[in-house]
């Protein structure tokens, strides 16, 4: 598959929706914010961060909190295009495996921007996700 390339500029852009995000997260628990931000094909933005509770289990990552307020906003048919990912740790930090699989529902060509364990890394949904789950 070929590489697409986005502007650097869309990136920024995507990354510092992110980081702005970011500032909102409930995270006392683990202490580490995360911040996401999503480009729709429409051009359109959503950002979202994590929202923890007392019952761990119950965290939203942010990847995810962006998703769901772009669906709640415009519906299900909403295109993912890139998504960006940033912490408040500076530290590598990919989506959970539960967050590919809904990167994947919405953007099955999306690609997604985070910090990889040897610097920025921008990686396909499906290199992350091998044979995502669809519904035949
Ligand atoms: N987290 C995210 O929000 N996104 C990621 O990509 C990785 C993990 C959150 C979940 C939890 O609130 C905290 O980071 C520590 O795991």
């Amino acid at each position: 598959m070929p590489k697409k390339t986005f502007a650097a500029a869309t990136r920024k852009q995507l990354e510092r929706a992110a980081q702005k995000a970011m500032k909102n997260a409930h995270a006392p628990y683990s202490n580490f914010r995360v911040g996401a931000a999503i480009l729709l094909a429409d051009g359109k933005i959503f950002s979202g961060c994590n929202v923890e509770n007392a019952s761990y289990g119950m965290t939203n990552c942010a990847e995810r909190t962006a998703i769901f307020s772009a669906v709640a906003k415009l519906g299900p048919k909403i295109e993912i295009r890139a998504i960006a990912v940033t912490n408040d740790h500076g530290v590598a930090c990919s989506p959970c495996g539960a967050c590919r699989q809904v990167i994947y529902e919405f953007g099955p060509d999306a690609v997604v921007f985070f910090k990889g364990a040897r610097g920025p890394r921008q990686a396909h949904i499906t290199e992350l996700l091998p044979e995502g789950f669809r519904l035949q």
